[in-house]
């Protein structure tokens, strides 16, 4: 491109120059124009290369986030701006358009409970959604991120539109306009030709390059409990082609939802995720992909949860994959609710195993993931031999609360076999959530029914003692009389 423009501008410059010729009607004046348009031509070339060197630049900082309340303070992209990062990928929740009900169990509307009568959630209209984004966009801090940073990313049901939402809903091709519009994505772009955000960009220069693969998990998902398909057919083709296409030193799957761990194996019937492991047969076809495509250093970034986790399987591919999550910017799970429940959503979080999760000494005794607010960091070291990764997940202050180093010679082809774990065998990293024991899958639900069964006889016994009291009462009225 830059070859290009150049070699016109030159011929721009030499045409001009042509007319510098003393049997030209204009020499004086054409003199002086050639001389400004080769210099102009010189300047925009000396631009354009700077800018291509730009792109050429090693990109060693990332950081990465989800779910922010456009409505809301937004004091952490200050210490996402002082990480100093290249690139932003927005993983979802991008903004909250959809429109929430209050909960209420009962009354003419209800929300809540089985007995409910009208959804919780409803969507906004365009210009509402416009609103919001327009409002997202011109946080301060987001906009001095914006000058700094290259900003990408997908969407997650909030700012598709709805919550939990798939393919049914129908404002999707107007909402996929407006968060193409709010990521600047180029009017030209094939990604607003398409059904779905889903797209790819490749950054650095041979030897030092990072492919981002942006999937969207919204526009073409079947019903939850389906077991039917996230992707979709076209999206599929497209992430096969790209999986197999040009090798990259790493490359970074991004999904809004989570990939790996599979939290409402262990929460149903109390709570319920999305995920990839609500789909079991896509999440398979995934890590087949990733086997079958031979591509060495792949992992995963999402949001979606409110909180913040790290996790890997160690039998998905040829090596480790891991996922890192970060959610919220500002919706976190511990921000959301009141004070006085965030010890039992710690407690909660502690007692519900996760086998996929990273743990590490120093969060042992808590739980290893961070319920309030978050945003993700990659830092990549290339002059290291082997090359490292640090992966974070940062408070708001931009402290570390998580994170993990990892040696792009441990996510290479060949460092493992996807080993067959029997049946009745637990091993961490592999082993699926549902394959548990029962008493430690059910650990948090059984916990609850008892926690339940005693809260009713308590209940129970002291309606018993009050009863018999009133009865008592009653007698001794009786023998007065
Ligand atoms: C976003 O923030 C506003 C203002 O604090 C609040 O009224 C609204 O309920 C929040 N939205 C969500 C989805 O939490
Ligand atoms: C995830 O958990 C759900 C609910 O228990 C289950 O139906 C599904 O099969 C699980 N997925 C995987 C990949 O284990």
């Amino acid at each position: 491109m830059a070859i290009k423009l150049m070699q016109l501008c030159w011929l721009g410059a030499a045409l001009t120059m042509v007319r510098c010729d003393p049997t030209s009607r204009w020499p004086r004046r054409s003199w002086w124009l050639s001389a400004a348009v080769a210099a102009a031509a010189t300047l925009i070339s000396a631009g354009i290369t700077v800018g291509e060197a730009a792109a050429e630049i090693p990109v060693t900082r990332i950081a990465f986030g989800s779910c922010a309340n456009q409505s809301a303070p937004q004091p952490i992209w200050d210490s996402i701006i002082d990480f100093d990062p290249q690139v932003f990928i927005w993983m979802g929740d991008n903004i909250y358009g959809d429109k929430r009900r209050p909960f209420k169990l009962f009354g003419k509307e209800r929300t809540g409970g089985p007995w409910k009568n009208v959804q919780r959630f409803y969507p906004a209209s365009e210009q509402e959604m416009e609103l919001d984004y327009k409002r997202a966009k011109s946080n301060p801090g987001y906009s001095r991120l914006r000058q700094k940073a290259k900003v990408i990313g997908t969407w997650d049901d909030h700012d598709y539109g709805l919550n939990d939402a798939g393919k049914e809903f129908s404002a999707k091709v107007t909402n996929q306009r407006l968060h193409l519009d709010f990521l600047d994505e180029p009017q030209d772009s094939p990604r607003r030709k398409q059904e779905g955000v889903y797209g790819s960009f490749t950054f650095g220069s041979t030897g030092k390059q990072i492919k981002v693969i942006i999937l969207d998990t919204r526009y073409h998902r079947d019903p939850i409990n389906s077991d039917g398909t996230i992707l979709g057919t076209t999206q599929w083709s497209w992430l096969e082609k790209e999986m197999k296409g040009p090798a990259t030193e790493i490359t970074i799957i991004v999904s809004s939802i989570q990939v790996i761990s599979n939290h409402t194996a262990t929460m149903a019937p109390l709570f319920y995720m999305e995920g990839w492991g609500r789909f079991p047969k896509e999440s398979d076809r995934l890590f087949k992909l990733i086997a079958e495509s031979k591509r060495n250093g792949v992992f995963f970034i999402s949001g979606d949860v409110h909180f913040g986790e790290i996790s890997r399987f160690d039998c998905g591919a040829k090596y480790p994959l891991y996922e890192f999550t970060s959610s919220g910017l500002t919706q976190a799970v511990e921000k959301v609710v009141p004070h006085a429940f965030r010890s039992l959503i710690r407690g909660i979080a502690w007692l519900t195993p996760a086998t996929m999760r990273l743990m590490s000494s120093n969060c042992r005794y808590s739980s290893c993931t961070y319920g309030k607010p978050n945003f993700g960091t990659i830092e990549i070291n290339w002059n290291e031999s082997p090359v490292k990764l640090k992966i974070e997940v940062r408070d708001v202050e931009g402290y570390p609360v998580a994170g993990v180093n990892v040696y792009l010679s441990e996510l290479q082809v060949g460092n493992m076999e996807p080993a067959a774990v029997s049946s009745g065998e637990f091993q961490r990293h592999c082993s699926l959530e549902v394959n548990l024991p029962w008493f430690i899958r059910y650990r948090l639900v059984i916990l609850f029914c008892c926690f339940l069964g005693v809260y009713f006889l308590i209940v129970l016994l002291l309606l018993l003692h009050l009863a018999v009291r009133v009865r008592g009462g009653h007698l001794s009225k009786i023998k007065r009389d």
